[in-house]
């Protein structure tokens, strides 16, 4: 099987790699000779946020994407923000670990069935989050993410008719914290949504001074009980800020080794799911390794390519989301 045969069969080409070899030192020495730069997600694991360039929140990493004048993105994270990338920078080389790191979310909206629900409601703009495909970035309007979703919906006219998708959860809160009416896609993300309300209220009774933080992308149920709603950039920045010792953390728990390495003298306590397996890991996210990483950067594979037709449209409203991120200065 060839190289090309195995990464669209696995995700990823396996080579042996020596035991002996120093990782970390392997891609540094690579990132200088190739000219390339790591940019991480909150949500990738610990070794590969502490060899990365830039480590950020999906608002962070798009606009990184934008700026950078490297010639390889090694976007670790998963595969709707490495198309994001090659979208903001198509002359680059977008490399992505593991090629199946997909999202639950993105696959909740597949474009063609979008597309006929964008039909039904003709006089509406379409503001989609960014975690979906590029196929259905084309089919929109604004794109947006978690740290600016609010402020979009409230930059446009009061009269504005609006569709929200793919994520319910988080078209939800903005609806409620704008008080307008979104017509919403009904798709959600697999990590926020276990997370068990009834073992949150235990863990609060246990740690009556612990702060609950959550991702606008859990359910209202858990959003009520919070003490912080945002982004992952916002929930770090909240703890980093706050006099509280203990803050209890509703989002994937990559976000703790930030947080811990920002406040080594707080305590953070991943909220627990709502079924008995171990973790809320993002199983997308976690597919990336170090190993991986230091593989696609070697061989430059595998690459993210995405058809000229839907980067032309699909640029558009990622476009006028940074434009408006950055005259408010998000
Ligand atoms: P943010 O990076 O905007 O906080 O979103 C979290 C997420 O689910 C990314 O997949
Ligand atoms: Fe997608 Fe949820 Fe994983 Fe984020 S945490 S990549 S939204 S499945």
């Amino acid at each position: 099987m060839d190289i090309f045969e195995e990464i669209k069969l696995k995700g990823y080409a396996e080579e042996y790699i020596d035991p002996t070899l120093d990782l970390f030192d392997e891609i540094e020495k690579l990132k200088k000779e190739k000219n390339a730069v790591i940019l991480a997600h909150y949500y990738q694991d610990a070794d590969i946020q502490d060899i990365a360039d830039y480590i950020g929140d999906s608002l962070g990493l798009s606009q990184q994407a934008a700026k950078t004048d490297a010639d390889i993105i090694v976007f670790a994270g998963v595969h709707f923000m490495a198309e994001t990338a090659k979208i903001l920078s198509p002359t680059k080389k977008v490399l992505l670990p593991d090629v199946k790191a997909g999202c639950s979310l993105a696959d909740s909206c597949p474009p063609h069935l979008f597309k006929k629900f964008k039909e039904q409601y003709p006089d509406h703009l379409v503001i989609t989050y960014v975690n979906c495909t590029a196929e259905l970035k084309a089919l929109s309007d604004i794109v947006c993410t978690s740290s600016n979703a609010v402020q979009i919906v409230e930059s446009l006219p009061l009269e504005q008719k609006i569709i929200f998708g793919p994520d319910k959860n988080l078209g939800a809160y903005v609806a409620k914290k704008t008080g307008r009416d979104l017509v919403l896609w009904n798709g959600a993300c697999m990590v926020h949504e276990i997370f068990s309300r009834e073992k949150i209220t235990k863990l609060k009774e246990r740690h009556p001074g612990a702060k609950l933080l959550a991702h606008p992308e859990c359910e209202d149920v858990i959003l009520q009980m919070a003490d912080y709603i945002g982004s992952t950039t916002g929930i770090l920045k909240y703890a980093t800020s706050q006099p509280g010792k203990e803050f209890i953390v509703a989002t994937e728990p990559g976000i703790i080794h930030q947080m811990q390495k920002d406040n080594p003298d707080k305590v953070f306590i991943p909220a627990p799911p709502n079924n008995n397996c171990a973790c809320n890991d993002c199983p997308h996210m976690k597919r990336n390794t170090l190993e991986k990483l230091y593989l696609c950067l070697k061989n430059e594979l595998p690459e993210i390519e995405v058809p000229h037709d839907i980067i032309v449209r699909a640029v558009k409203p990622i476009e006028r989301m940074l434009e408006i991120s950055a005259q408010l200065g998000l």
